[in-house]
């Protein structure tokens, strides 16, 4: 926390001023750099990629650079307008309409992206899965939203259960079809050669759905989230700003599409902003991460913590081999960013690593760190201008500066989800009052800098030490007396949050204040002072899963007396 800042390096970028822009800003302002079709409506794949295409400046400027280890291709503005409008018509032939779902379920390639903007154009709602999903994954999803259209590979074909699927009219392989007959199955490259590459596009209002997608919760089977095509708002502002995407830059998001940083920033922030755009395909390696960035001389490099701490660990020896000198800025999202990987950034790129946060149901970025602002390692950085983001408690009063609570957003951005798909119940439950509930723990401190804690019921913080419960727990049934523990963070005015363990007793002992301080004692020996339980409570049972997990968040709903949930995994 008193970690000496990072401060801003002198750069021309495109957020001058944080503070002045934040008190300023209204996203009525950012309607205006999109182009409004004649009936008053848009499409997102408009905005992102023929609009440029139609501009005699832009067209012949590489809107994508793909490889893989076995490929390489490079696509223009034109090009990829070109392209998708023949998906387009594809799709039209068979019927795909406006608000239809249609699935991406494969690696990347180019004609991913001719088929993702293809769904745009009609109107459609693109589905993006994972392309190591299994096939009751594949099934979960596609029964969920009755998508009526999958894209696939021949090679993926076997995940996808047909039978289980009744909505599922068409199959497009992308790939080699011989062998594979049937009246569902449309070959996709002999398709696009007959396409006309001339498509009127379907304009929607900025209400009207794009995007679906799936996100495990903690129980339960994933739930879709939906976003509209109003995100471009933010995917373009954001991208502008946080990205920092200029006229030249050459960018390189890492994530995959079928998860939604590669949706919102590996396709539309980018494109948006007219910037050229690096896919790579395959597997991580240190050495092909450092070769793309290399290869294609990468400017703006939006990637996560997992990677850079293997990068970190792959040493010094491997990076010395690239010129990564292309680099200027440097992102990351998707979990904490711990400060040694910041220094380890400043050290081998000496540039400072930007850690952003949001979630798939808030569709764009909401906290960040901006190039233009001094950096706190460890810290998410603060609100995106024109998001309001605080501290709460369980009622929805916002808390002061230090304290942790739920970190929530005020609701009405223009990326936030709108529909949780056929669940309204599961929707309304991300909102207490005006404010969506992220599920995070955070805290934000006197300068207005947020600071993740972790995820509400798992990694506890008590008096700024963070503690993981699983450690705690371990420790307990060391104890002699202690058969089972379960360990969980109660919020605590002073602490932030206090460590409170349910235990059940072995054979022979009884419950007593002696015991219980006993029990205390033993763990903080054993662990450390801030790891010991203020609170213990003695139970028949701790509540578990059939697979022998502790349910902590059971355990701790009890404790809150909020309501339980889905308690199908709970054992006998
Ligand atoms: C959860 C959302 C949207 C990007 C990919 C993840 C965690 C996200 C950070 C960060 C600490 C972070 C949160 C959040 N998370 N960014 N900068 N620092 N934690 O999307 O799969 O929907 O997960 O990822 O716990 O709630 P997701």
């Amino acid at each position: 926390m008193n970690m000496k800042p990072i401060p801003v390096k002198e750069g021309n970028f495109n957020l001058k001023n944080y503070d002045e822009t934040y008190n300023n800003f209204d996203w009525e302002e950012v309607k205006k750099n999109f182009s409004w079709h004649e009936t008053g409506k848009v499409n997102i794949a408009y905005e992102a990629v023929d609009r440029h295409a139609e501009n005699p400046a832009k067209k012949d400027k590489v809107a994508l650079y793909y490889s893989d280890p076995n490929r390489e291709e490079k696509l223009t503005f034109s090009d990829l307008k070109t392209y998708s409008n023949q998906f387009a018509n594809v799709l039209k032939k068979y019927d795909i309409k406006k608000g239809d779902r249609v699935f991406l379920f494969m690696p990347r390639s180019p004609e991913y992206y001719m088929s993702f903007l293809g769904i745009l154009k009609v109107g459609a709602i693109a589905g993006p899965l994972f392309e190591a999903f299994m096939e009751q994954a594949v099934e979960d999803r596609l029964q969920d939203s009755e998508a009526v259209m999958l894209i696939t590979t021949p090679d993926l074909l076997e995940r996808v259960p047909q039978d289980k699927l009744p909505d599922l009219k068409k199959i497009v392989l992308v790939g080699d079809t011989t062998g594979i007959s049937g009246e569902q199955y449309i070959d996709f490259h002999q398709e696009m050669e007959q396409a006309s590459d001339h498509f009127d596009i379907e304009w929607v209002d900025l209400e009207d759905g794009m995007l679906l997608h799936y996100t495990s919760g903690s129980t339960g089977k994933p739930k879709g989230v939906y976003h509209v095509h109003n995100a471009m708002i933010q995917h373009f502002q954001t991208a502008k700003w946080v990205l920092d995407l200029q006229e030249d830059d050459i960018y390189w998001c890492t994530a995959d599409p079928g998860w939604v940083t590669g949706t919102s920033y590996g396709i539309f922030g980018p494109w948006l902003n007219g910037v050229t755009n690096v896919i790579r395909g395959g597997r991580f390696t240190p050495e092909d991460w450092y070769s793309t960035i290399e290869k294609f001389k990468v400017t703006v490099w939006y990637s996560a913590p997992t990677a850079f701490r293997k990068l970190m660990s792959a040493g010094e020896k491997v990076l010395k081999n690239y010129d990564l000198s292309s680099l200027r800025h440097i992102l990351s999202v998707g979990e904490p960013l711990n400060p040694e990987v910041i220094h380890w950034g400043m050290d081998v790129f000496n540039k400072r690593i930007h850690d952003t946060w949001w979630m798939t149901e808030t569709g764009g970025m909401l906290i960040c760190n901006y190039p233009c602002m001094d950096m706190k390692p460890g810290s998410m950085g603060k609100p995106f201008p024109g998001i309001e983001a605080a501290i709460i408690d369980n009622d929805g009063n916002q808390l002061p500066p230090n304290q942790m609570g739920n970190l929530a957003i005020k609701k009405g951005w223009p990326s936030m989800m709108r529909q949780i798909w056929k669940r309204p119940e599961k929707y309304e439950s991300y909102f207490v009052g005006d404010w969506y509930v992220s599920g995070d723990s955070a805290y934000m401190d006197e300068e207005g800098y947020f600071w993740f804690q972790g995820r509400l019921d798992d990694v506890i913080n008590t008096s700024g030490e963070r503690v993981g419960p699983f450690e705690v727990e371990s420790k307990l049934i060391e104890h002699p007396a202690v058969a089972e523990a379960g360990v969980i963070g109660k919020p605590d005015p002073e602490r932030g949050e206090i460590i409170k363990a349910f235990i059940t007793l072995n054979e022979g002992y009884q419950e007593s204040e002696e015991l219980l301080e006993d029990i205390r004692q033993f763990v903080k020996k054993g662990l450390s002072a801030h790891a010991a339980p203020r609170e213990i409570e003695v139970k028949d049972k701790i509540p578990k899963t059939r697979s022998g997990k502790i349910m902590r968040r059971l355990l701790k709903s009890w404790e809150l007396g909020l309501p339980t949930g889905d308690t199908s995994t709970l054992e006998e």
